[in-house]
């Protein structure tokens, strides 16, 4: 490891992705969002896709260029990615959820812009689905891994998603202060059943191609 090449290590997989945040409309003109830039998932689509797959992401709004070689099909809610990943996920090797899915949306979107006229406001939130759980939960599954961003407790609460979401792998991460969003370097755990791996603090890119290393080996082996 250390961010060395990893050409070949997915050599004829297919590997779906998702990542960015997702938008989830109050109005026709205001949404939620969260913080998350995409930069952390396009550089594993594109190390992925250096590795030799054939790789789909189902990208959250962001600003930024295509990886070369990635299938990119831009959503913009919880809702609609959850539609594409469920529309695309049969016959998929991997899956990789790297996105910041809103874990709510507005209840009621307002058909028009919501005005001023009262001194506060209420919006009802409710659930969106879990992809990343729906994914590791189906009987054709894809070797299934999660990202897990934590503030604090990062590997208590990584561990836990790794076992209750029933996931291969998950790479946890510390956000807030300068961490994990909206910059370029990131350090990362990968935990596994069974095990676990440090990939320390280096650049995106870097990380993902040992994060793919780490996938391509785990696919390989026994159980
Ligand atoms: N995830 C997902 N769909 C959701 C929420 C999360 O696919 N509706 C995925 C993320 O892409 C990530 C993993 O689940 O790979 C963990 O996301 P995270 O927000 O850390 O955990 P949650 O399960 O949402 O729990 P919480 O936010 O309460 O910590
Ligand atoms: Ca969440």
């Amino acid at each position: 490891l250390g961010g060395e090449s990893n050409a070949g290590a997915l050599a004829g997989r297919k590997v779906l992705m998702t990542a960015g945040p997702t938008f989830e409309d109050l109005d026709p003109v205001r949404y939620l969002g969260n913080r998350s830039s995409g930069r952390m998932g396009y550089a594993v689509a594109q190390a992925a896709r250096e590795a030799g797959a054939e790789v789909l992401l189902i990208s959250g709004p962001v600003a930024l260029a295509d990886p070369p070689g990635v299938t990119v099909q831009r959503v913009r809610s919880a809702l609609d990615m959850h539609r594409a990943v469920l529309d695309a996920v049969a016959g998929m090797d991997v899956f990789i959820g790297t996105a910041a899915v809103a874990d709510y949306r507005p209840a009621q979107p307002a058909g028009q812009k919501i005005k001023k006229t009262r001194e506060s406001l209420t919006v009802e939130l409710v659930r969106n689905p879990d992809i990343l759980a729906e994914v590791a939960a189906r009987a054709d599954r894809p070797f299934t891994v999660g990202f897990a961003a934590e503030t604090d407790d990062v590997l208590g609460y990584a561990r836990r998603k790794l076992e209750e979401k029933r996931l291969d792998l998950i790479a946890a991460n510390t956000v807030g202060a300068g961490q994990g969003f909206e910059v370029d370097d990131n350090a990362l755990t990968l935990l596994w059943p069974g095990g676990q791996q440090e990939l320390p603090r280096a650049s995106k890119a870097a990380l993902a191609r040992d994060l793919i290393n780490v996938i391509a080996q785990r696919l390989h082996a026994p159980g």
